[in-house]
């Protein structure tokens, strides 16, 4: 399970590249915890995140994965091996899969489940033959829930709800943004304290603080908001 103190924020290294990353890294210092996604993995592998976690780092590693049970399983196991904190992995890959992630997991990495993805609207869901998001996200996650996956992504507009069914559960919100920022490409959007007092343990944090003149002011002050609001 894992060792982080909640309420956790991750800084999403949405970047083509390691510079790139290493960048981010140094002008965030002391922060410890970092999402890689899809972008940054593709492009530089699990090398230089064998090396933030060995430099201390948290690394969140948001691949998604979704395959079948043993396929999932053995990569979860080798994710596990560079150390990692969190990996996130399809719910809708079934039942036996999550148990397959549950299973390769382990030690301090924790599976986090997605699932309906927040780009996904009742349109694409019935093209696809699915119910609507809130249905198909409420089956989803009780099919994790049985499978003992016990965290979950979620945006900040279902938070409440999920907090409301199941008290240990760790919610990670993304769409964090700050009075002032642009929405970018996210529908469902919140504060860094509303989605803490809404009950979510971990907050993604990307372009609201990357993206500002000085991130380390900007961190601190989303860190100054989600401390109010845990002590509160
Ligand atoms: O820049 P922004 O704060 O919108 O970045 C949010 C991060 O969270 C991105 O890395 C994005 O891929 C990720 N994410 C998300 N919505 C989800 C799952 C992950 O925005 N449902």
């Amino acid at each position: 399970m894992s060792t982080d103190r909640f309420p956790v924020v991750w800084v999403a290294l949405d970047v083509p590249d390691v510079p790139a990353a290493e960048a981010l890294i140094e002008r965030l210092h002391p922060h410890r915890h970092f999402k890689v996604g899809l972008e940054l993995f593709a492009a530089a592998g699990p090398d230089p995140v064998r090396r933030w976690v060995d430099r201390g780092l948290s690394v969140f590693l948001d691949l998604k994965l979704h395959d079948i049970p043993q396929t999932v399983e053995r990569a979860t196991v080798r994710v596990r091996e560079l150390g990692v904190s969190l990996l996130t992995v399809h719910a809708a890959g079934g039942r036996r899969m999550l148990e397959g992630a549950v299973a390769g997991a382990g030690g301090t990495l924790q599976v986090a489940a997605v699932t309906v993805l927040t780009s996904l609207d009742r349109d694409a869901l019935g093209q696809m033959g699915l119910p609507p998001a809130a249905e198909l996200a409420r089956t989803l996650y009780n099919v994790a829930r049985g499978a003992g996956v016990s965290a979950f992504i979620a945006s900040a507009s279902e938070v409440a709800e999920l907090r409301e069914a199941d008290p240990r559960v760790r919610l990670v919100v993304p769409g964090i943004r700050l009075p002032g920022d642009a929405a970018d490409d996210q529908a469902r959007i919140a504060g860094p304290d509303e989605a803490v007092a809404r009950g979510a343990t971990d907050l993604v944090v990307g372009r609201s603080v990357t993206r500002a003149p000085d991130p380390r002011a900007r961190l601190s002050t989303v860190e100054d908001l989600v401390r109010r609001v845990a002590r509160g």
